[in-house]
């Protein structure tokens, strides 16, 4: 009988997250249902918020002890109950760390492939989006100002910082190695890069940005928006798309001084936002955006920057080393 390889979250980590968290298993071949699709999981994207769902409710349901771990996917239709798909479509799906998974299909999105597969995770996917929205109808860059943007050299980061430019904007990053520091401004264009982990972190931050930061792209909170806060212009935009430095842990940090106190003194705007709210009820913001992301990589004016690593087994590991600093760009699993 053929199986269906499958990653557990044996037990909720306390305190970093370790692989002893995980098992793998064979369990057999789901079934699809009427109604019901039956997809093989081809790429397993790794986001910084896997560990997040770990600590309870979030914008989705807590994650358990015992379930096959969550994670976006992108997969192939294998066999279908709905006239709407067909063998061979591909699907945006909630597979999670597993090789085949049943879904209403309902629950399906079909993917108009142009290009690579993983470019609908990276660039064209939730990534690009996310930084797509975030910066441009919360963070509301105009050209000439400054925008500075953390886990800048990844997935999400390096995309805000990309259509900055191509905004006109002065462009800093915060990235934790000089390796990536280099990557950002001799690859990607930037302006100016910090390493977060320099104990002159803050000094270094202030030379990067002599003219103040009108936009901060926070995807890290803690120290690096403490020391972002008191960096911003007046009438700043702060925009909150994570909080990875709190995420590998049992026991996140409060938010840091300044707040609320400099959001009033400097008449900040500080805003989160969560991707999907701005797809519109059609999709039609969503495929737009799509459409100018895909514009900039044809016409060589966006890079796309792109980590992946090939097996289910190795889910874990790469997800742990995330955390740690360890991808360049948008991180995911072939899955094979
Ligand atoms: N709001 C939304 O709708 C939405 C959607 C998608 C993603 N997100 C958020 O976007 C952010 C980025 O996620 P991603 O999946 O694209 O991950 P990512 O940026 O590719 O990877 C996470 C990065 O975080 C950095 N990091 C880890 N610990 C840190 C610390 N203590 N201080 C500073 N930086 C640290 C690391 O870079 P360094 O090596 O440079 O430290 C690491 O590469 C996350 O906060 C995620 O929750 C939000």
């Amino acid at each position: 009988m053929a199986t269906n390889q499958q990653i557990v979250l044996a037990a909720l980590p306390q305190g970093r997250l370790t692989a002893d968290a995980f098992q793998l298993l064979e369990s057999p071949m789901p079934a699809p249902g009427a109604g019901e699709v039956l997809t093989r999981t081809r790429l397993l994207s790794i986001d910084a918020a896997n560990r997040a769902w770990m600590q309870g409710a979030t914008y989705r349901g807590a994650l358990g002890a015992g379930q096959v771990m969550d994670g976006f996917t992108l997969a192939e239709v294998v066999k279908s109950n709905d006239p709407g798909f067909a063998p061979g479509d591909i699907v945006e799906a909630d597979n999670g760390w597993q090789q085949f998974a049943v879904h209403p299909a309902g629950r399906l999105t079909r993917v108009t492939v142009r290009g690579e597969l993983s470019h609908h995770l990276s660039v064209l996917g939730v990534t690009g989006l996310t930084a797509y929205f975030g910066l441009l109808d919360i963070g509301r860059p105009e050209p000439g100002e400054t925008v500075l943007v953390s886990a800048a050299a990844g997935a999400t980061g390096n995309v805000v910082g990309q259509i900055a430019k191509l905004h006109g904007c002065r462009v800093v990053g915060v990235a934790s190695s000089a390796d990536k520091c280099a990557f950002l401004t001799e690859q990607l264009g930037f302006d100016a890069a910090v390493p977060h982990r320099d104990e002159n972190f803050r000094g270094l931050l202030k030379a990067a940005t002599p003219d103040g930061v009108d936009v901060y792209f926070d995807n890290v909170g803690g120290d690096v928006l403490g020391a972002a806060l008191w960096r911003m212009n007046q009438h700043g935009r702060i925009v909150c798309c994570g909080v990875v430095s709190q995420y590998d842990t049992s026991d996140p940090a409060p938010g840091p001084r300044g707040v609320p106190g400099l959001l009033v003194t400097k008449r900040l705007r500080m805003e989160g936002f969560i991707v999907m709210d701005h797809f519109g009820p059609d999709g039609a913001a969503r495929a737009k955006a799509e459409e100018t992301l895909a514009g900039w990589v044809a016409a060589g004016q966006l890079r796309v920057v792109e980590d992946g690593v090939d097996g289910l087994e190795r889910a874990p590991a790469a997800l742990i080393d995330l955390l740690a600093g360890g991808n360049l760009g948008k991180r995911f699993v072939r899955v094979t």
